[in-house]
Order: structure tokens, then C-alpha cells, then sequence
């Protein structure tokens, strides 16, 4: 390694790494500290916040749109630069059966922090176990998406004006989402959340999200009815039925377009309420929503790199 690399990394390699593999890599101050250092943001770095020189990896092996852009965008309006596998599959070294953790350990030695998406639950937690730099969770497999929580809470705040005590619905394909989760776990951690699990049977939400609600003693209830859950919410959270989960694609069938978010659902919901989708959509909102002012979703989306920016910066430098 050159010295300059050398210099670059010595003062993060003085305190422990700060990976966001999951929610339980955060807690309600941290939360609070990175929200309010993305809307420190809004206005582009201050001088102090640059990460000039600093080089982010992204390394995806399930498509993104969102995620990936974001992610850079942040890097490089913070000063830094990008190297990236957008593609890692087919595109790196696996396609010679490189294992997950040869991959990240040689990554590790070009980049100052690593953003991995991998189909598998519980690869950033592999990766971090061998990586000498931070690694964040762009998703892995059905288990988690820390950053797009965060986005969503930055989002809440930003249109509702608070985080605590508000009633949240959680819509679509809880079982196999990993933005649902998430966000399930970062809500559990706010004073005052109440939420309504809405979801068939089959794709109802994971035993240890319920089981992290009910020991922090958050009140939920499970219901599979869209209609009659909405009309006492202050978010309605609507996600995509994962095609990409599913065993067979009639299994996914039985279960596409369960739950269609149109002009007379939003009639029900509240005036004062917003609807979020982590996005992409694929037909469970119709777009005659799209201009309903209570539609958050595109501004939801944009604030992801805000977010992603104060995530670097903390992975890196905070
Ligand atoms: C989500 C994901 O990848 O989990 N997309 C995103 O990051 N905004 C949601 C989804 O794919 O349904």
C-alpha cells in the first residue's frame, strides 16, 4: 500500500470499525445523530464534512436502482470517488467461484468502506467479520436494509414533522421484506410507535421482529385487510410483493397484487398522513396516486442520499 493510502486510513484505524450491518448496529442517539447530520447535508458538505480522497466500494450482487446511485451520488458529493461491481455476480471474480469473504477481503485493500448487497441473510455480517474497513448493508437476501430504514425515518420526519408516537402501517410482503423489517426494528427503538402489520397469512412479518416488538413493548396488530387498517394511520408503508423469494413463480402469484394502493384507498387514509414504498413499485400503487400530495414516495427516494451521505460520513469520519 502507498503511503499516501496509508496516511488516508490511519486515523480510522484507531477506534473500532463502524459497520451498519443491521438495526442492531444502531440505537435511538445514533439514529438521532444521523438524521440530523443528513439534513446538515441538504445543502451539500460543509468544509469539515468532506471525505476528499476517501474511496467507497459498492459491490451488488442483486440489482438496485436506488440504493447503488445514492450511495454514489453521496460518495462523490461528499469529495470521495467510487469504484463499483454493480453487477458482482456475473461481473467479479465469483463468476470463478471466488468465495464471499476472498471477494470482500481483496476489496477491503482498494477501499476505505464497502456497500455490499448480496442475496444472502447474513452476508454483511460475513463480510464484516473479514473486511478491515466499514461495511454497510445494502440489503441481504430477506434479512435487512438499515440505510433505507433510515432514509424512511428521515422521510417521516421531514413530512410529519416528528418521529415519535405515530401510528405506522406496514403493507405487502412483511415476511420476506427486508425494508419492512428493518424499518419494524428502527420504529421499535421511537418512543410512542403503534403499528398495523398488514399482510396474507403466508407473507406475515418473521418471529424475530415480533418478538423484538413485544420485548421493547410496542404495540402492533396483524391484520390482512388493506381497507380496513388505514383510515386511524399517520404512514401507510406499502411494499412490493418479493417476487424473487418465492419457491415457484405460482407461489408468487397467489400473492401478486394483494394489496393496490388507488384513489379510493387514499380516500380512507387520513388528510394529515403520507404514503411511502421503498420503491420499485410493480403495480401496487396505482399511479393515479402519484399526485396526491400525500404521495412521499419520489421525495422519499431522493432523500436517500442525504442519508447515505451522513452514513459515510459517520462510517468514515464521524
Ligand atoms: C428495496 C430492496 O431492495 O429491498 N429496494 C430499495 O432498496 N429501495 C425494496 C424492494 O426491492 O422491494
Amino acid at each position: 500500500m502507498s503511503d499516501t493510502l496509508t496516511a488516508l486510513r490511519a486515523p480510522h484505524t484507531r477506534r473500532p470499525l463502524r459497520h451498519l450491518r443491521g438495526p442492531a448496529d444502531l440505537d435511538l442517539p445514533l439514529i438521532e445523530h444521523l438524521l440530523r447530520l443528513a439534513s446538515s447535508l441538504e445543502n451539500g458538505p460543509a468544509p469539515g464534512q468532506r471525505l476528499d480522497g476517501r474511496v467507497l466500494a459498492t459491490i451488488f450482487y442483486e440489482p438496485s436502482t436506488r440504493t447503488r446511485f445514492s450511495f454514489e451520488a453521496a460518495m462523490l458529493r461528499l469529495g470521495g470517488q467510487v469504484i463499483s461491481a454493480e453487477n458482482a455476480k456475473a461481473a467479479s471474480s465469483v463468476a470463478k467461484g471466488e468465495s464471499l469473504e476472498d471477494t470482500i477481503r481483496i476489496v477491503a485493500g482498494f477501499a476505505d468502506v464497502l456497500v455490499l448487497r448480496h442475496p444472502d441473510v447474513g452476508s454483511a455480517d460475513r463480510a464484516a467479520q473479514v473486511a478491515d474497513v466499514p461495511v454497510i448493508n445494502a440489503g441481504d437476501g430477506a434479512g435487512q436494509h438499515p440505510t433505507q430504514s433510515l432514509l424512511d425515518l428521515y422521510t417521516i420526519q421531514k413530512e410529519l414533522g416528528r418521529l415519535d408516537h405515530l401510528r405506522i402501517g406496514l403493507v405487502g410482503d412483511l415476511r420476506h421484506g427486508r425494508t419492512a423489517r428493518s424499518l419494524a426494528l428502527l420504529l421499535s427503538m421511537v418512543p410512542g410507535t403503534e403499528l398495523t402489520l398488514v399482510s396474507p397469512p403466508a407473507l406475515s412479518m418473521g418471529d424475530d421482529v415480533l418478538a423484538a416488538l413485544a420485548t421493547r413493548g410496542v404495540p402492533y396488530h396483524e391484520v390482512d385487510r388493506l381497507a380496513d387498517a388505514v383510515g386511524d394511520l399517520d404512514v401507510l408503508y406499502q411494499t412490493r410483493i418479493q417476487a424473487e423469494r418465492f419457491q415457484t413463480s405460482e407461489a408468487y402469484e397467489r400473492h401478486r397484487g394483494v394489496y393496490v394502493v388507488d384513489p379510493a384507498l387514499m380516500r380512507r387514509l387520513p388528510d394529515h398522513a403520507i404514503l411511502m414504498h421503498p420503491l420499485p413499485r410493480v403495480g401496487e400503487i396505482d399511479p393515479a396516486v402519484d399526485s396526491d400530495p400525500r404521495a412521499a414516495y419520489f421525495r422519499q427516494a431522493r432523500n436517500g442520499v442525504v442519508v447515505r451521505m451522513a452514513t459515510l460520513h459517520w462510517a468514515l469520519a464521524g
